[in-house]
């Protein structure tokens, strides 16, 4: 099995100003400075992005952009090119979010742009796709994810995709405190692996870390990562506060 380091994220959403985000940025690097074996990423709003950057450049925390344009530049009002991430010191992108899917109307083809995007300017993509509680419900949580995946990544080849995380986050379990079981989670995490393989090879299945979102605490996070396919966790409301994600960043 491929060696994959585990990948811990903070999605801060439409939270915090610039100088709370500061603050719980620095916060979390005297906490986690002694952590190894682990990456730990942090998407501020848009407004942070620079200060937070700045407060953690040369610690062990990466930042990144919670949603990107797919343009480098042009006149598109109230848009972020994927450039102008990389220029402030991002190294992550979240692409699809639930939320982002759910209230600005972003699709599956505009996240397949969306990732062309970012690989090109060196970002690395943290694709989000996930199932809502009536299509769980409705036994189509594999056909849903199945097309999330295809479509996402249409149109292109293991080799470009080689930074590729992936984040399984269901609907129902995102800001709920609903959180899937292990078993529920591992059980999609598998599928996705197989599907990856079915697409694509093994070789690559094997090598694209898969994150579980929704609702993970520091009481939940070591029973979701003692499974074999969940290779870290895209965090919410937990990621808030410094010490509260600090103690999931030290899952082990
Ligand atoms: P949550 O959010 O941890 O607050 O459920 C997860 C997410 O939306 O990424």
């Amino acid at each position: 099995m491929a060696n994959r380091t585990p990948l811990i994220a903070g999605n801060w959403k439409m939270y915090k100003t610039v100088s709370e985000a500061v603050e719980t940025a620095g916060q979390l690097k005297k906490n986690v400075a002694d952590t190894a074996g682990v990456d730990i990423m942090i998407a501020p709003t848009f407004t942070a992005i620079a200060a937070v950057c700045d407060s953690v450049k040369g610690s062990n925390i990466d930042v990144g952009g919670q949603d990107l344009f797919w343009e480098t530049e042009g006149a598109y009002t109230g848009q972020l090119s994927p450039t102008m991430l990389v220029d402030v010191g991002c190294r992550y992108v979240i692409i699809g979010h639930s939320e982002r899917r759910q209230y600005f109307a972003e699709t599956d083809e505009s996240v397949n742009k969306k990732i062309a995007a970012a690989i090109k300017t060196g970002l690395i993509p943290v694709m989000c796709i996930g199932e809502s509680e009536n299509q769980r419900e409705a036994g189509q949580t594999f056909s849903v994810l199945d097309k999330q995946v295809k479509k996402g990544l249409k149109g292109f080849f293991a080799d470009d995709l080689k930074t590729l995380v992936i984040a399984y986050e269901p609907v129902w379990a995102i800001g709920t405190g609903k959180t899937a079981t292990s078993t529920q989670a591992q059980e999609v995490h598998q599928y996705l692996r197989s599907l990856l393989t079915e697409i694509f090879d093994q070789t690559f299945a094997q090598s694209v870390r898969i994150l579980y979102g929704g609702s993970v605490k520091p009481e939940n996070v070591s029973e979701l990562m003692s499974m074999p396919d969940i290779d870290g966790a895209l965090v919410g409301g937990a990621s808030l506060n410094a010490d509260i994600f600090s103690k999931i960043v030290r899952f082990q």
